[in-house]
């Protein structure tokens, strides 16, 4: 179903289409992340030789504070089906430096991967699974029966078959051996940076040394189903199998979302402190980017051909001011347009997600009917707009407080008045949000 091997995966094409269902506007960097993914795919139908020279074409994408950068990507991620982790470059601090060290996201995303693949072979494994989770509870139900007695066709093993699956036995009560987890070695393992492998191998020790108990506990036929069911997937599992795949996947197809770039692209002068460690940062990003060996708990993992998306404001900082380096392992850039007025409009009610649609679903719940007429949506978009310009510009943040205070009363109102349909009109988001938008130090705190 999800695995990568056997499914045709999105054209450009359908990439971008998958993404206007979210996004409003933005068109060449939906393009671009598009034309990446699908350049991985192409990548691996090449013969090897060629295949392992091709290096990915890494992107980044710039543009103004809450314009869509971290949605795109964040949809790109459930579109990819390719391991894909999301994480700030300002978290990272330089080796020596108390911080999360750069090669952790290397590990996360094996990790990721690992559980991703592991839920894939759960869900081939699962019909047997359930079938000897099946046979175990008949033999539960049926403790002692003679074997002669299981067999031929009328008799009561097949009688009990029966009723199990219809459902009747879901609340007979069973005794069941399960595994207790030992109580968690009160230890507190000081993990320095860098370090977090060790301090997962030291629990992995630890638990170990306290092997689980067994312990005979009575349960419902239902609660039991559901652990043999674990415990028959947990057998047929070849976990060996799982992290070969994972890190295959890993290295081949893996995309990391590096967010924030610009915090730690140092602006030229100074070589003042924070300077020179986000310079270290850099640094220490350069060789996951360009391609190196990291250790994870699951083995070696090669860093060649995994995606890097970097994305940033750059108000300060120019992607120049980044190491050349990184510039270079950076081929392909990107800017997002800021948001006009009518971009509000459109990302107020289109999106499958739109915040018009998720108040309503909201206020539903109270039997309100929320209706929005089309002036209304002008009416809170240029007022956002107006906001942006005054104040700070947020780009589409700003949509979320102007709609959280436009509905503030109905929703506080909401259970005493229902069942009811409440119209917004034009004029009602004129008289809610006026003063406030036409104080500035008011729209300061609350817009
Ligand atoms: N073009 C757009 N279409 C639809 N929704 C958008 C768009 N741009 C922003 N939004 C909405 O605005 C919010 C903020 O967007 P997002 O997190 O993508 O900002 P960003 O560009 O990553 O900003 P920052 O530079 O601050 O990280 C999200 O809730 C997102 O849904
Ligand atoms: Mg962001």
């Amino acid at each position: 179903m999800k695995t990568t091997e056997h499914i045709d995966p999105l054209t450009p094409r359908e990439i971008v289409a998958e993404l206007d269902k979210y996004i409003i506007g933005q068109a060449q960097a939906k393009k671009s992340v598009a034309i990446a993914l699908r350049n991985r795919w192409r990548r691996r139908q090449i013969p090897e030789a060629l295949r392992d020279e091709i290096a990915p074409k890494n992107i980044i994408m710039i543009g103004p504070t809450g314009v869509g950068k971290t949605e795109i990507a964040r949809r790109l991620a459930r579109l990819a089906r390719s391991p894909f982790l999301k994480i700030e470059a300002s978290k990272f601090t330089e080796v020596g430096y108390v911080g999360r060290d750069v090669e952790s996201m290397i590990r996360d995303l094996t990790h990721l991967a690992v559980d991703m693949v592991k839920s894939e072979e759960r869900e081939k494994v699962e019909a047997m699974a359930e079938a000897q989770a099946e046979e175990r509870l008949l033999d539960l139900l049926l403790p002692g029966l003679p074997v002669e007695d299981q067999a031929g066709p009328a008799n009561t093993r097949e009688r009990f078959m029966k009723m199990l699956r219809e459902g009747r036995l879901e609340d007979k009560y069973v005794e069941l051996e399960v595994s207790q987890k030992p109580p968690a070695p009160m230890v507190e393992i000081f993990a320095a940076t860098g370090m977090e492998e060790v301090q997962s191998n030291i629990q992995d020790m630890f638990s170990n040394i306290f092997p689980s108990k067994k312990k005979r506990r009575k349960m419902t036929v239902s609660e039991a189903r559901k652990i043999l069911q674990q415990e028959a997937a947990g057998r047929l599992i070849d976990m060996d199998k799982v992290v070969e795949k994972a890190v295959q996947r890993v290295e081949q197809s893996g995309i990391i979302f590096l967010d924030e770039i610009d915090k730690v692209a140092a602006k030229s002068g100074g070589g003042t402190g924070p300077d020179v460690s986000r310079e270290g940062v850099q640094r220490d990003l350069l060789p996951i980017v360009e391609g190196t060996s990291v250790h994870t708990k699951y083995g070696i993992v090669r860093t060649d051909h995994i995606l890097f998306i970097a994305s940033g404001a750059f108000h300060v900082a120019k992607p120049s001011d980044l190491l050349p380096e990184l510039q270079g392992r950076f081929p392909i850039r990107v800017e997002l347009d800021a948001l006009e007025q009518k971009d509000f409009a459109r990302i107020l009610t289109e999106p499958e997600n739109a915040l018009v649609t998720q108040y309503k679903a909201l206020l539903a719940t109270e039997d309100i009917e929320l209706i929005f007429e089309p002036e209304a949506i002008e009416k809170i978009a240029s007022i956002a707009c107006e906001v942006n310009e005054k104040t700070e510009n947020i780009g589409a943040r700003r949509l979320h407080t102007v709609m959280e205070k436009l509905v503030e009363e109905i929703s506080f109102e909401a259970p005493d008045v229902a069942p009811q349909s409440i119209r917004i009109t034009a004029k009602y988001v004129q008289e809610r949000l006026k003063d406030i938008v036409k104080d500035e130090d008011l729209s300061r705190f609350i817009l």
